[in-house]
């Protein structure tokens, strides 16, 4: 059975993953600082597949901690999330942002390196394109100066494994992330957003609960046909099936360059009132809102090509929006988190 370490694990888009991977019959290792998660996801991850992964709660930010960790392991493999991720945060505390996102990516590259594990997933964000002149978005789209130290941690996070796997010889994939939604159709895992949500979904899911008043669409007047900014929004278990198939290509050694990326996405471009219209028809539930500004920093339309993760991954998002939304609206009833 090859052993998988996963660390962020019991955040949202980690937890979704390790169940895919026990699913698919890999052991998992996770590693989780509970910085943004809780610990009873552990306990909700054993609950849908039965198995209970090993656990270590560790600061991947002190350097002894991942070096020792990683001493007398045989991992096969290693899929890395842990990382900050609100593009206002790192804006107000860039080092932080630094120091976590990258000061711990180092330290696990050298652990894997000293260790002889090879192959690596990283969670990259579709960030690294800004406001792209192509649409839909391919991998070839230039990479564009990032707008906040958070897309920059990413932007530098794939340069660091690029120049990593060309001198040791180390196979590594990025996967850029579009905008994911949703929780398992199990309703035991879904995105538990600490404080006020920076995210669309779980502002949503919050408002229509009666958490929040009322949702701000930031913007009415972008060159979009209904004036809201659109994304591509992809159903989390989708994005999870994502790691698994891009795993397999690492370990079947079919990975063409040592270094690859992909964007994960539906390819579908939905717009913010396309959005709240859907939630309100699938979930029968009206939604207050109203029009503000701009946010600072936000693109007006990003969504993805899918044709390199459709072929060369074997893998494609069959999830609906509708399905989406109404797992993150279930899940948002049951865990009522404010
Ligand atoms: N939005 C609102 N009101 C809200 C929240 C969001 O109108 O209260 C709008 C945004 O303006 C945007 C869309 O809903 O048009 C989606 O916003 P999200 O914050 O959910 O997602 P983003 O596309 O802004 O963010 C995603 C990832 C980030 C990444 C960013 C880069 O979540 O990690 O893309 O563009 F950095």
């Amino acid at each position: 059975m090859k052993k998988i370490l996963v660390t962020g694990g019991l955040g949202f888009i980690g937890s979704h993953t390790v169940v895919e991977l026990q699913n698919s019959g890999f052991k998992v290792i996770i590693i989780d600082d509970l910085s943004n998660s809780k610990i009873e996801v552990l306990d909700n991850i054993t609950e849908i597949t039965g198995v209970k992964p090993e656990f270590y709660k560790l600061d991947l930010k002190i350097k002894s901690n991942v070096l020792d960790f990683f001493k007398n392991k045989k991992i096969d493999g290693v899929i890395h999330f842990a990382a900050f991720k609100a593009v206002g945060e790192s804006v107000q505390n860039p080092l932080d942002y630094y120091e976590n996102n990258i000061g711990s990516l180092v330290y696990l590259l050298q652990g894997m390196r000293d260790n002889n594990i090879d192959n690596l997933i990283f969670s990259s964000s579709c960030t690294v394109y800004g406001q792209s002149d192509e649409l839909p978005i391919t991998e070839n789209a230039p990479i564009k100066t990032a707008e906040s130290p958070y897309g920059n941690t990413k932007q530098i996070g794939e340069e660091i494994i690029k120049e990593s796997c060309k001198a040791y010889a180390m196979n590594a994939i990025a996967l850029r992330y579009f905008n994911p939604i949703g929780a398992h159709p199990s309703i035991k895992i879904g995105e538990l957003p600490l404080g006020i949500p920076q995210n669309l979904i779980p502002y949503i899911t919050q408002t229509a609960a009666g958490i929040r008043k009322e949702l701000s669409i930031f913007g009415n007047d972008y060159e979009t046909p209904d004036g809201t900014a659109i994304r591509d929004y992809i159903h989390v278990v989708d994005l999870a099936k994502a790691h698994i198939a891009a795993l397999n290509r690492l370990l079947e050694k079919k990975n063409t360059k040592s270094f690859n990326f992909f964007n994960i996405g539906t390819g579908i471009g939905t717009s913010v009132l396309e959005i709240i219209k859907t939630f309100e028809k699938c979930t029968g539930v009206n939604l207050n809102y109203k029009f503000v500004a701009k946010r600072e920093g936000d693109v007006t339309s990003a969504f993805a090509s899918t044709k390199n993760a459709n072929e060369q991954l074997d893998w494609k998002a069959e999830k609906s929006l509708e399905e989406a939304l109404l797992s993150a609206w279930k899940w948002q009833q049951k865990s009522n988190n404010v």
